[in-house]
């Protein structure tokens, strides 16, 4: 297929990016570590913030972001400024120094313990909750403060992120700048926000936005019944405006993309050989059947569920075993929080249950891979699985599931995805949907998958290539920017 006519449009689109743009973030797009006697650079890893840096390098603007390397601060300037990326400095990125208390209670407390669950509607407990909205708010005005002293009048801010829900809020009190900010989780509904003790604070920072984008159109109206719920505001619902204190919040929805492209041709360079040696290494017989899982270890992916359905997948349809071996690659995450290390144990104790229960001497039915896989080799892995198992309870997006598809370069794959995950309503037509609850119909869902006929399977991921290749990152970002030009008039 032809992806190239969408892209001549693009040239033109570019028209809209602005000319002077501070990105603010909670993680860096450069990181510096200390190795052996030397330094090393960490290039940046998601799809985030690898897209925003071809954008800032055009635009020699600043990122604002957490320094968390151990040799950031021998290479940054007095206010934590250094200019990357390392072999072509074309941006400056400054970094700002948190200590081990800011990150205890802004980063893992307020964000992780409190934020995160509260938009994946999972547990939390109030318990804490004050004290690390303290520490989340003055880390939000020490990254307010760098913006202030960064920017000029009319210059574009973009704050990534439910890390820095206060920090617009105090910009705008400074400085008139133009503030955007794209959530990139979901948005709760009313009934799950409204317990938030800090639930009007919250919301008077973000509506400093002058623009709000979130993934889904559902995410945004939800926003909309939160503002009209905890404060004085006037909600226009067709046009997704809320004015607030005398201003006004245009709210929009942008599906994240991924660089399909790149993801494309990362799977076709990595070759026969990485597949072959992975394979050996694992134990996995060449006539196998491979199904993949790769997510970061978060109780919000639906790990458990997922190994759940693959053990009824077993036990119900035995002509699976030997056949099928499901590779988990699962990144560890957020490890100071009991709740990921509880998980990161319960996924571990699974595997290895399950692989007790059915292995045989030449058959492992589950492969957890824990070391780490460059993107060229997760390509690779992508490639020659015959199904993904995207399987979140809740899920802003999930890039996941649009890698796997944008890497499916010769024989086809099956996608198995979860509607609860935003992409599912973008793919949903052309994958088999799971809930990841419903244990049973997910293993036949996997059985499927893994049985679907060669013309299906073909017509169902030209479908799905379509619409990934159609909705990248660069039209994201171009979509984005467009708004952002249109709310600026
Ligand atoms: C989610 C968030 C990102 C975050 C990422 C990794 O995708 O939306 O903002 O960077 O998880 O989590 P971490 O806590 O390691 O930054």
């Amino acid at each position: 297929m032809s992806h190239s006519c969408h892209r001549t449009d693009r040239v033109e689109e570019r028209s809209h990016r602005p000319d002077s743009l501070v990105v603010v973030s909670n993680r860096q797009p450069y990181s510096h570590e200390i190795e052996g006697d030397g330094l090393s650079v960490d290039e940046p890893a998601g799809g985030l913030t690898a897209g925003l840096d071809p954008v800032m390098r055009t635009t020699d603007g600043t990122w604002i972001a957490w320094g968390d390397g151990d040799a950031d601060r021998s290479v940054s300037d007095e206010k934590g400024r250094v200019r990357v990326p390392p072999d072509d400095p074309s941006y400056t990125l400054r970094r700002l120094w948190l200590t081990e208390r800011d990150v205890e209670r802004y980063y893992a407390g307020y964000s992780n313990q409190v934020l995160w669950p509260v938009c994946h509607g999972a547990n939390w407990t109030v318990e804490h909750a004050e004290a690390y909205f303290d520490r989340y708010r003055d880390v939000n005005e020490r990254f307010a403060e760098a913006v202030v002293d960064t920017s000029d009048e009319g210059t574009t801010v973009w704050f990534q992120d439910y890390h820095l829900a206060l920090a617009p809020r105090r910009v705008k009190e400074e400085r008139d700048a133009f503030c955007m900010q794209f959530w990139h989780i979901p948005w709760p509904s009313w009934d799950g926000f409204r317990r938030l003790p800090q639930r009007t604070e919250l919301l008077d920072g973000l509506l400093a936005n002058d623009l709000l984008g979130f993934h889904l159109p559902s995410y945004a109206d939800r926003f909309l019944d939160c503002a009209a719920g905890a404060l004085d505001v006037t909600v226009d619902r067709d046009a997704r405006e809320v004015e607030y204190r005398g201003e006004t919040t245009t709210l929009g929805a942008f599906p994240l993309g991924i660089d399909a492209e790149r993801h494309h041709e990362r799977a076709l360079t990595v070759g026969e050989g990485f597949w072959e040696s992975f394979r050996t290494e694992h134990g996995i017989g060449p006539d196998q059947q491979v199904a993949v899982g790769v997510d970061r270890l978060d109780y919000t992916k639906g790990i458990p569920e997922r190994l759940a359905a693959l053990e009824r997948l077993f036990e119900r349809y035995p002509e699976h075993r030997g056949r099928l071996t499901y590779v988990q690659k699962a990144a560890e995450s957020r490890t100071s929080i009991p709740a990921y290390r509880r998980l990161g144990r319960r996924v571990r104790d699974e595997v290895d249950r399950i692989n007790h229960r059915f292995a045989t001497e030449r058959w492992r039915p589950i492969v957890h891979v824990e070391g780490y896989l460059d993107g060229c080799e997760l390509a690779g892995l992508y490639r020659h699985a015959d199904c993904a198992l995207v399987s979140p309870l809740c899920d802003g997006m999930n890039l996941v599931a649009l890698e796997y598809v944008a890497s499916q370069v010769d024989t086809p794959g099956v996608l198995v995805l979860s509607e609860l995950a935003g992409a599912h309503e973008l793919l949903g037509e052309w994958t088999v949907s799971i809930n990841p609850h419903a244990t049973e119909r997910f293993a036949e869902a996997i059985d499927e998958a893994l049985g679907m006929g060669a013309g299906k399977r073909r017509e169902r991921m030209d479908a799905l290539r379509r619409i990934v290749f159609e909705n990248d990152l660069e039209g994201w970002m171009d979509d984005v920017f467009r708004a952002a030009a249109t709310v600026r008039g």
